[in-house]
């Protein structure tokens, strides 16, 4: 990847502030919370564009929510809200969540802005001249019921190669095969349940193929050697028309001069890039916007996950050449975050929400430990507890911290917190940091935060072995001068550190900022400084903390609890765990214990309103009914119940029912179940628990 990157990069180097950069993050959904996921990329990027600031550089990190399309218009309509009620109260959740890790925007915008669809709108018309537009009938499942046109993730049934039933429009879990929704055998409408029906409806196409040899020469230097080899699989087969509308009701910018059609999401999303530093630039009047979009002389760099290449290598350079604008410099393409060796889950619980770490642990731990993992490729990172933890308490408060701790609490207030003049020794470490300094600063600038962090603690190590040899705490009963001159030596070199370190912790940097008595902040284009004889530190006060493995399960329980699954937990006390998951000496256990529970007992539990939007007979299963029960969740829950003798599949729609929505969920022999409905009774004679007046999907019983 390095060596594809940007050329001007190297030519200029550290501190010259020559460079004009425009970084963006790929905008988060407004459908959802920001998860740990999300930071992986937000986390990169600002260390990034911080490195870039510090440096001298001239740099603006924008970032937007991405707030149109079919889930967000739902997720609104289940909340109660307007879609732009909605969106809004997101973006400022997403925008809190943000800051709790320090990602420092120069502007967090949204794509519903006006800017958004004036250029939006631009591009469009600028391709619609140049040709590039397309019509062409397609044929698309409909919901009567739902009143729309089901996109392929809203239409549910069986899947057309292995016959799993109740897979999405698009592709099939079980087989892993791709498909269109049409092929589907007993489509249903995700929604309600309703039988779609194919109608015709006249789509607009982008043809992408009339910029083929365009990407070819963009892709040469835009992105990296492993990425363009994927891509040009998909260049040699030719490239294919790109559907970019969408029948209505859609949440979305309607397309000038067209009945009831609007831009399919991913065409104003990439534009918002260009909106939030509209945004930016014509509030703020600190830049032309021009001078980033339209003249060459800058850079532009996006960072995004390895799902979404696609979009950002091949429709959106295509669409800015279409729009006469400038193209992306570069496509920083990241992995996948996985949690304790897993993929993230929202069914285990494990994708973990921003706001959920927030409230157990340091945002800068989480910052330090991707950065210590990152490198330049598209490796997934795994965040595992212990790893986790000792990177924390090991690098950062063992080696890092300990520097100051031991310098600055223990010795410098004996001596007045004076510092005095650097040594030959102190020199030539100070010379060994600034070594550390070119190189890291080389490690940042490639992404290789890894490498970076691998450098800084090499420098915490030769700056702990210097105190630990001259032993300053017995030098100040004998020689306190000695002393000072071995505290001046280390902490010069310690500034540098800092300042390396800076990207990464702004705030640790600050608290090293504020005990070292600085006038001017730490930055990366002042490294080769020496504190003025007679400068005078703070004192001591304690930088990081150690954080414990109880922290981390906290968070994890707790997240558990917020998307309404709980495990069975590793060491379950007495009735804790559901008796088809004991071992059986847990089981003795339970059957010893009193029957009586507590309040906490049963907060454990979680029992919840579920209205049932559809409910069918199961084909081979004369005692199930498939339901699909909404709880309040973005999408409704599947639920197999053994009540088919009780009940009537009809009789059953719309009902409100009482259900526990944290049992672990169950594999069955035709799907999973996710969910149990409550009821007493048996055969025939069974009866369920409908709420007595108005409830909403997912109140919690109490
Ligand atoms: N809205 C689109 C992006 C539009 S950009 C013009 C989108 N949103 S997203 O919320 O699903 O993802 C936002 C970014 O977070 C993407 O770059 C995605 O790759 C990244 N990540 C989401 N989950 C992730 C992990 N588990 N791990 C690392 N990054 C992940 O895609
Ligand atoms: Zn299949």
């Amino acid at each position: 990847m390095e060596k594809n990157r940007s050329t001007k990069a190297a030519r200029k180097g550290l501190g010259q502030g020559l460079r004009r950069l425009l970084v963006t993050s790929a905008l988060p959904y407004a459908n959802g919370p920001i998860h740990l996921g999300h930071l992986v990329e937000t986390i990169q990027t600002d260390i990034w564009v911080r490195f870039q600031k510090y440096s001298g550089n001239e740099a603006y990190y924008f970032c937007a929510d991405d707030t149109h399309g079919t889930p967000v218009m739902i997720a609104a309509k289940k909340a109660g809200k307007t879609p732009e009620e909605f969106v809004a109260e997101i973006q400022r959740e997403h925008l809190r969540d943000f800051q709790g890790f320090q990602i420092q925007f120069d502007n967090y915008y949204s794509t519903n802005s006006p800017e958004n669809k004036a250029l939006s709108e631009q591009i469009y018309e600028a391709a619609k001249k140049k040709g590039n537009i397309d019509r062409k009938t397609i044929r698309q499942l409909y919901s009567e019921e739902d009143g729309m046109f089901l996109p392929d993730r809203f239409v549910k049934g069986t899947c057309p190669k292995c016959k799993s039933p109740d897979q999405y429009g698009d592709s099939c879990e079980v087989c892993g095969s791709t498909y269109s929704p049409t092929e589907l055998i007993d489509p249903r409408s995700a929604l309600s349940g309703a039988v779609p029906v194919l109608k015709d409806s006249e789509h607009l196409f982008f043809k992408l193929g009339d910029y083929q040899t365009f990407l070819e020469k963009w892709l040469a230097k835009g992105v990296s050697t492993g990425i363009k080899r994927k891509l040009d699989e998909w260049l040699k087969d030719g490239l294919r028309d790109w559907d970019i509308s969408r029948d209505g009701p859609y949440f979305g910018f309607a397309i000038p001069g067209e009945k009831d059609k609007y831009f399919y999401v991913w065409l104003d999303a990439p534009v918002g890039y260009m909106a939030s530093s509209k945004n930016f630039f014509d509030r703020t009047k600190r830049e032309s916007w021009d001078s980033f979009w339209k003249k060459p002389g800058s850079e532009i760099h996006h960072f995004l996950g390895k799902d979404i290449v696609y979009f950002h290598t091949l429709f959106w350079p295509a669409l800015l050449e279409a729009g006469g604008f400038q193209k992306p410099d570069q496509i920083h393409v990241h992995g996948f975050l996985t949690i304790n060796g897993e993929k993230m889950s929202k069914s285990r619980g494990t994708l973990v929400r921003g706001s959920t770490y927030l409230k157990f642990l340091e945002p800068e731990a989480l910052r330090y430990f991707y950065a210590s993992k990152l490198g330049s490729g598209l490796d997934d990172l795994d965040l595992s507890r212990d790893d986790f933890i000792s990177r924390w308490n090991a690098d950062v408060v063992g080696n890092i911290t300990n520097i100051f701790s031991r310098l600055c609490g223990g010795i410098a207030p004996k001596l007045d917190g004076k510092l005095g003049k650097l040594s030959k020794e102190g020199k030539a470490l100070k010379k060994a940091a600034l070594e550390t300094a070119a190189k890291t600063a080389k490690f940042f600038e490639a992404l290789e935060y890894a490498k970076a962090m691998r450098e800084i603690a090499s420098l915490a190590d030769s700056i702990n072995r210097l105190i630990a040899e001259k032993e300053p705490w017995k030098l100040i009963k004998t020689d306190p001068e000695q002393a000072r001159t071995v505290v001046t030596d280390a902490l010069c070199s310690a500034r540098i550190l800092a300042s390396l370190l800076k990207p990464v912790l702004p705030s640790f940097v600050a608290g090293v900022e504020n005990l070292l008595n600085l006038k001017e902040e730490l930055t990366l284009a002042n490294l080769d400084y020496e504190f003025p004889s007679g400068h005078t530190i703070h004192p001591y006060r304690n930088l990081a903390a150690r954080i414990d493995e109880k922290e981390f399960e906290a968070m994890l329980e707790e997240e558990k609890k917020l998307s309404g699954t709980i495990q069975p937990a590793k060491t379950p006390g007495p009735g804790a765990s559901p008796s088809g998951n004991a071992k059986p000496d847990e089981k003795k256990a339970e059957a010893k214990s009193s029957g009586i529970i507590t309040i906490d007992d049963l907060t454990r539990v979680h029992l919840r309103a579920g209205k049932i939007l559809k409910a069918e007979l199961v084909e081979g299963a004369d005692k199930l009914l498939r339901i699909e029960l909404d709880l309040g969740e973005a999408e409704p829950r599947q639920v197999f119940a053994g009540i088919r003798a009780a009940y009537q599949p009809e009789e059953l729609i719309g009902l409100t029912v009482a259900a526990v929505a944290n049992l672990q969920p169950r594999k069955m022999k035709f799907g999973i179940s996710s969910a149990m409905l409550l009821a007493s009774g048996e055969g025939a004679g069974l009866s369920l628990y409908v709420a007595h007046r108005s409830a909403k999907p997912g109140d919690l019983l109490k």
